[in-house]
């Protein structure tokens, strides 16, 4: 059970570069810490077969207190798989609605690349919409289950990104992942509201 739990997600991790990059800086940053500060899942490694131990995942979820979701960046989204083990894991119940406080309080931080250059992500760039825009369902997905947005540490143009930046940006990512929660900016952070969902907007069983 670790305090630091990224759940890393990518179809075809033998053709990344960022994301591996990114996973590898983790699982160094894990060996030199304590084996109770940090781990690092690879989800498609984990469920080739899409069967989520939704269990497993809440166990390891109920005693993390920041998550963390490494990703590349499909269709302005997050990977099939990664979206089956939110909808899995983060159920009624548990996660928001009636009874459902266990992520409240944590914090999730996303850490994504994506195939566009930063300039795409402009309303003048052919992604015609600032990144942030795109976060708004990961944002409210946080605050509806009581846990702290952070900022989100992104790669734009990762496919123009080379060695020498690729390895910089990971070692920001395990730096980060190693000082949490002692990052400047979290001071600046406003407290998260309650998003209560009432009692008859239950779904139907
Ligand atoms: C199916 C698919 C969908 C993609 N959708 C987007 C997208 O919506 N926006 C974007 O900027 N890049 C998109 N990309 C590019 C990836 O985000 C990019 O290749 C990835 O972040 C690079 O990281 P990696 O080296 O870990 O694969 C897509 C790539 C694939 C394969």
């Amino acid at each position: 059970m670790a305090e630091i739990l990224v759940i890393a997600a990518h179809p075809q991790l033998d053709h990344s570069h960022a994301t591996r990059a990114l996973m590898a800086a983790a699982a160094r940053a894990a060996s030199g810490a304590d084996p109770a500060r940090i781990a690092v899942r690879d989800l498609y490694a984990l469920y080739p077969d899409y069967f989520i131990d939704t269990a497993a995942e809440q166990a390891l979820l109920a005693e993390a207190r920041l998550l963390v979701w490494l990703h590349p960046v499909h269709w302005y989204s997050m990977p099939p798989l990664l979206k089956l083990w939110l909808d899995e894991v983060f159920a009624y119940g548990w996660a928001y609605g009636q009874g459902g406080r266990a992520l409240a309080g944590k914090d999730l931080w996303l850490a994504a690349s994506t195939g566009g250059p930063e300039a795409s992500y402009r309303p003048d760039g052919y992604n015609r919409y600032f990144f942030d825009a795109f976060l708004h369902p990961y944002e409210q997905t946080a605050a509806l289950v009581g846990m702290r947005w952070l900022p989100p540490l992104v790669l734009h143009g990762a496919h123009r990104t080379d060695a020498e930046e690729l390895a910089a940006h990971a070692e920001v990512f395990a730096q980060r992942l190693l000082s949490w929660p002692d990052w400047p900016e979290l001071a600046d952070l406003d407290t998260v509201e309650p998003c209560d969902v009432p009692a008859d907007a239950r779904p139907q069983d």
